[in-house]
């Protein structure tokens, strides 16, 4: 078991290597043709969001829940197979095919099931393991010793990191849309959250930093920073009408390129977490 994990980790890498410079050397999709044709959300009419009922089986991933809302993995969230998701993920939010193999064959291995063969319901993504991605000091969840039901967003969370939005796009035409969240952002609520943890005698380990950075990096990359399309995302966990993919190379976003946003995020939320034991410190 563990050997065929490392080599299908190094083979992983690879592949999201080779397909980082085939996609910087391919040309993009024009804007409005992301989703492929045939998929929901082709053009940017999304099936339609039913909010998550009495039974529907939800997780810790607003993402994930979002497609279940809008019927693009099974309404009631239950017996999807890892094949699946890896085919919904990247016809719907435009990661490259190694983030879509690399994730679902991550959470298989932390509920110690079979990628090619089982199936799950969205709760158990929520599992709280070694192995798992849920952890504390989540910025759209309280901590499961507050909230057993991962499944369900904290709107004060979500609103308190949405009014610290202090970005601008300079060119979009309607200022309603203009706000942006920035990493900056992201870094100092992420901080706020994790030294909040501390304090009630909490940790994060490694991995799980990480998965907290990377998960607040898919906000700028793939939704694309704007507030007026994060709302619906974080909140109601819908996807906005005409909505599509940030990220619009050919090949999708892969490991390395996303990287490049997930470590620098990580950095400045450490730099914020300093900045914040410093003025307690200092009274
Ligand atoms: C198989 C694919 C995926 C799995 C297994 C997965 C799993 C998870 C889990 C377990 C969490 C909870 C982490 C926590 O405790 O904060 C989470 C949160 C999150 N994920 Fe996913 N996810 C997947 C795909 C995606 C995709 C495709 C996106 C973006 C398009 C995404 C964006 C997020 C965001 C924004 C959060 C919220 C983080 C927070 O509250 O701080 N995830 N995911
Ligand atoms: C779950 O899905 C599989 C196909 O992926 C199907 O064969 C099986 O009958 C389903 N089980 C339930 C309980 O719906
Ligand atoms: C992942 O999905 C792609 C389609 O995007 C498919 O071609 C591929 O076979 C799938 N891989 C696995 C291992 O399920
Ligand atoms: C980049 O991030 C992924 C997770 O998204 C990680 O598994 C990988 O090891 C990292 N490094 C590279 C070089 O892709």
């Amino acid at each position: 078991m563990a050997i065929t994990s490392i080599f299908n980790d190094a083979f992983v890498l690879t592949w999201d290597f080779i397909l980082t410079i085939v996609d910087a050397v391919t040309p993009s999709h024009p804007a409005g043709h992301v989703v492929p044709a045939g998929h929901p959300g082709a053009g940017g009419e999304w099936p339609e969001y039913v909010s998550p009922g009495e039974g529907d089986s939800r997780c810790a991933c607003p993402m994930l829940n979002a497609m279940a809302n809008h019927g693009i993995l099974p309404h009631d969230g239950k017996n999807i197979s890892f094949k699946t998701m890896n085919e919904t993920i990247r016809s719907t939010y435009n990661f490259s095919p190694s983030f879509c193999y690399f994730v679902p064959n991550y959470i298989a291995r932390a509920l110690d099931k079979d990628y090619f063969k089982d199936t799950f319901d969205l709760e158990q993504i929520s599992v709280r393991n070694d192995k798992g991605i849920e952890h504390d000091a989540s910025l759209t969840r309280e901590d499961v010793r507050f909230q057993p039901d991962q499944g369900k967003p904290h709107i004060p969370f979500i609103n308190e990191l949405l009014a610290t939005a202090s970005g601008k796009d300079t060119s979009a035409e309607d200022p309603e849309n203009a706000l942006m969240l920035t990493s900056d952002d992201l870094a100092r609520y992420s901080a706020k959250r994790r030294t909040d943890l501390e304090n009630i005698g909490g940790k994060l380990d490694f991995i799980h930093k990480m998965f907290g950075s990377s998960n607040s990096a898919t906000l700028l990359r793939i939704v694309g920073g704007h507030v007026s399309d994060l709302r619906p995302f974080l909140i109601d966990e819908r996807i906005p009408d005409k909505w599509e993919p940030a990220i619009r190379s050919r090949v999708g976003l892969t490991m390395a390129r996303f990287n490049l946003t997930v470590l620098p995020l990580e950095f400045s939320t450490r730099k914020h977490m300093k900045a914040l034991a410093k003025a307690k410190k200092s009274g």
